[in-house]
């Protein structure tokens, strides 16, 4: 008995205000689509999943999955009801037992709720995940209030909604062509009796701007363990003609030595934030006697460090970076280091600081000798 997960991203998310389609949007550092996939592929009864998407947004779609096994990507159409029929005609082949339609829309759904549909489905066809509602409910039209709606007759849905697969095929075939909003109301219409379950608040459907930034705060409550790490590194000049330094290459009268690219902040970048997953330095990961990190972009290194976070289902809050050199001026460089340091930890701008200082023309650094880096990271993790 096999159940496939189908979940439809083919939409355009015009209400959400966005320049591009919401599910590919990043909460936290994952998409949207990613989160919603991750839950399926994660549930130890979901056999495999299959996404619907846009034709336009292919690029989008392979970079958000790329590292991932799922069925192959179907084009979905113009509605939501098309979308979904394209998918369940694209798994008539493989014929499962159950089928968990998903909104894309939706990356919270949990782990419980998936199974609470497929126990139901154990004893009927089609499930759907229902919420009650508290406000009261009217009708209006043309500005003025026309009635009331008894309240208890009514519940919100959400998705996933379950179906034994022949059946909710057979109901989309035969209603093709309408604008039904969810699949249960297609089953109803072919007579299918559709069962509740208990849906949740957070499941809730990402549908307009404001709803991003509740989903962020969702996300942030549950990175509670707050960790710090520090790091430090210092390269010597020898002779060049410029130096790697923050990501960039800055023109100068010197290089920096060492075994990669010698760029010392990001080194010291990248112990910072293996310090604060307490996963050793950058020596254990990329050790110098390693032909294989000769002459390295430290970038590399950094976006290494930054995977490992987000392995341990974390994030980078922030990181502030001093350089200390007499030369190269770090001011006239430090918009662009700061843009490429969020660009490899893929992180917001706003929280990469970049600093500058002399020693007053004190040490190695003050007689030009080197250039010394230190690194301080934030990175929330799972509580
Ligand atoms: N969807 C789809 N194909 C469509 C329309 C919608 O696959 N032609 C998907 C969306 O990607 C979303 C889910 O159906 O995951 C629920 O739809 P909705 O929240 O309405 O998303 P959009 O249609 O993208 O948003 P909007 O209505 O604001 O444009
Ligand atoms: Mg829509």
């Amino acid at each position: 008995m096999t159940t496939i997960a189908l979940i439809v991203a083919a939409g355009k998310g015009l209400r959400s205000g966005m320049s591009f389609p919401k599910q590919y949007a990043e909460i936290a550092g994952k998409t949207i689509l990613r989160r919603s996939i991750d839950a399926f592929l994660e549930h130890p009864s979901v056999d495999n999943v299959c996404v619907v998407i846009s034709e336009a947004d292919m690029a989008l779609y392979d970079d958000a999955t790329k590292d991932l096994d799922l069925l192959p990507a179907v084009i979905g159409g113009a509605t939501r009801q098309e979308s979904v029929r394209n998918g369940l005609e694209s798994l008539t082949d493989l014929s499962p037992e159950f089928v968990l339609i998903h909104d894309a829309a939706r990356p919270f759904v949990s782990e419980a709720l998936i199974s609470r549909c497929l126990e139901k489905l154990q004893i009927g066809q089609a499930v759907l995940p229902t919420l009650p509602l508290t406000d009261s409910l009217k009708t209006f039209s043309d500005g003025r209030i026309t009635g009331s709606v008894n309240r208890d007759e009514i519940v919100a849905a959400q998705t996933p909604q379950g179906f034994a697969f022949a059946h909710i095929l057979a109901a989309h075939r035969t209603f093709d062509g309408e604008n039904l909003t969810d699949d249960t109301a297609l089953a109803a219409r072919a007579g299918i009796e559709v069962l509740m379950v208990g849906g949740e608040p957070i499941n809730f459907k990402i549908t307009m701007a404001e709803d991003m930034a509740t989903a962020e705060r969702h996300i942030l409550k549950s990175l509670g363990d707050i960790r710090t790490g520090y790091g430090f590194d210092v390269h010597a000049f020898e002779a060049g003609t410029s130096v790697w330094l923050g990501g960039i290459e800055i023109p100068h009268k010197k290089k920096l030595k060492g075994h990669s690219d010698a760029d010392v902040a990001l080194h010291a970048l990248t112990d910072a934030l293996l310090g604060a997953i307490a996963a050793g330095d950058i020596g254990v990961h990329f050790p110098p006697s390693d032909p294989k990190w000769k002459g390295a972009a430290s970038e590399s290194f950094l976006s290494h460090a930054a995977r490992l976070v987000a392995e341990k289902g974390g994030i980078v809050s922030h990181v502030d970076l001093t350089i200390i050199c007499e030369e190269p001026k770090i001011g006239p460089h430090r918009a662009a280091i700061m843009e490429r340091i969020a660009d490899i930890l893929k992180i917001q701008t706003d929280r990469v600081s970049v600093k500058g200082t002399t020693t007053e023309k004190l040490g190695f650094a003050g007689r030009g000798e080197g250039i010394a880096a230190q690194a301080v990271a934030t990175v929330r993790l799972p509580e």
